[in-house]
């Protein structure tokens, strides 16, 4: 409880404006979707929380659902907030999000306007917060008018429980309905959070061009693809991995063709002075269109790690043409 952040925090980050907003956010930010609930050990999720905030890290993003159990992310980070982090409230951008199943009943999943609001009060509840800056809707909803979610996420602004509306997971054609939706109600939309990384390139495909003509940010999800780009798995499946514990990422996704693809760029990293995760970090940084690199954690060495890629985040034309050569055969 004596924790006293790292003066020269701010020194150590580079701080990206997010689309055409006044809100800057941190080229790297925490999530805390695993290894902050209630089944993971405290004295390690505080000492990675510390870390990241230390290393100029002011933005955490959680969700409703986050755990496990759901909820339990958004709880110790709330004891946290009450503890630690209270006086330093205001230098972090706090997100959370509604959209998968979170309780019981037509009124615990998707996009309806009840949905979303009763999620959000059980949010701010759970981390003792007046208001989060960043209200997600977490995932497209085939069934609910996007009217109706859009104005959701616009009451919740008006109503100050946050003070910016984001998206997450909408595919292109869908994401530009939804900017348009929220402009003409007056609340344009922050932020889109797509996964992406190397070896998910589907932004690629449409959306990030969506986001750079609309002046929307981008904060990039699983940039590591969980953890396979690292080192971690070039020898086989380490226990405690994620790919050992959590069916998030099954020891099949670990294809024979994808161990070849982050071995040759793990020597491409080697090559240019990095490990495999700081590459990987910052090749999604090459692209101005992306605000923040959102990484996930399991130790404090992992967020130094992340942190370490600002140190070079220029590619060769020749660097990246061998980056899609390695990863054109993946598909
Ligand atoms: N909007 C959405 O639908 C959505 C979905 C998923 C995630 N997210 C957000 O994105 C955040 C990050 O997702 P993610 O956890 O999948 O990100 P990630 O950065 O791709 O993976 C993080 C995992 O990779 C491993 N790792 C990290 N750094 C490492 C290093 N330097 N060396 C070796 N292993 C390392 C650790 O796994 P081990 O446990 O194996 O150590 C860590 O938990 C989430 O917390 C959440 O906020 C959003």
């Amino acid at each position: 409880m004596n924790y006293q952040a790292n003066p020269s925090r701010y020194q150590q980050m580079t701080y990206r404006r997010c689309g055409n907003s006044g809100l800057q956010l941190p080229a790297i930010s925490l999530g805390l979707w695993q290894n902050f609930g209630h089944v993971d050990l405290r004295s390690t999720f505080e000492q990675v929380l510390h870390t990241a905030f230390d290393l100029g890290i002011t933005h955490f993003d959680l969700a409703n659902n986050y755990g496990p159990p759901p909820g339990s992310a958004e709880s110790n980070f709330g004891d946290i907030m009450q503890g630690d982090f209270g006086k330093y409230r205001d230098e972090m951008i706090i997100s959370t999000k509604a959209g998968y199943t979170m309780w019981d009943g037509p009124y615990g999943d998707w996009g309806s306007k009840k949905y979303l609001v009763a999620s959000l009060h059980q949010s701010l509840k759970r981390m003792r917060l007046d208001y989060v800056d960043i209200f997600y809707h977490h995932r497209p909803d085939p069934n609910t008018p996007l009217e109706e979610t859009m104005t959701a996420l616009d009451l919740i602004v008006r109503q100050g429980k946050a003070l910016y509306a984001g998206i997450s997971n909408y595919p292109p054609d869908e994401a530009q309905k939804a900017f348009d939706i929220l402009k003409q109600l007056g609340t344009p939309c922050l932020i889109h959070q797509p996964k992406y990384s190397m070896l998910v390139r589907t932004p690629e495909e449409g959306l990030l061009d969506v986001l750079g003509k609309n002046k929307v940010g981008c904060i990039a999800f699983s940039p590591l693809a969980q953890g396979m780009l690292t080192d971690k798995y070039l020898n086989g499946i380490p226990d405690q991995s994620r790919a050992s514990r959590n069916p998030s990422l099954k020891p099949d996704q670990i294809t024979p063709a994808k161990l070849n693809a982050i071995r040759q760029l793990n020597e491409l990293a080697t090559k240019r002075g990095q490990k495999l995760a700081e590459m990987a970090v910052a090749w999604l940084l090459r692209d101005d269109r992306v605000t923040s690199v959102l990484i996930g954690a399991s130790k404090v060495a992992h967020v130094q790690d992340a942190c370490n890629a600002l140190n070079n985040t220029s590619f060769t034309s020749e660097e990246l043409s061998t980056i899609d050569l390695i990863l054109k055969d993946l598909g």
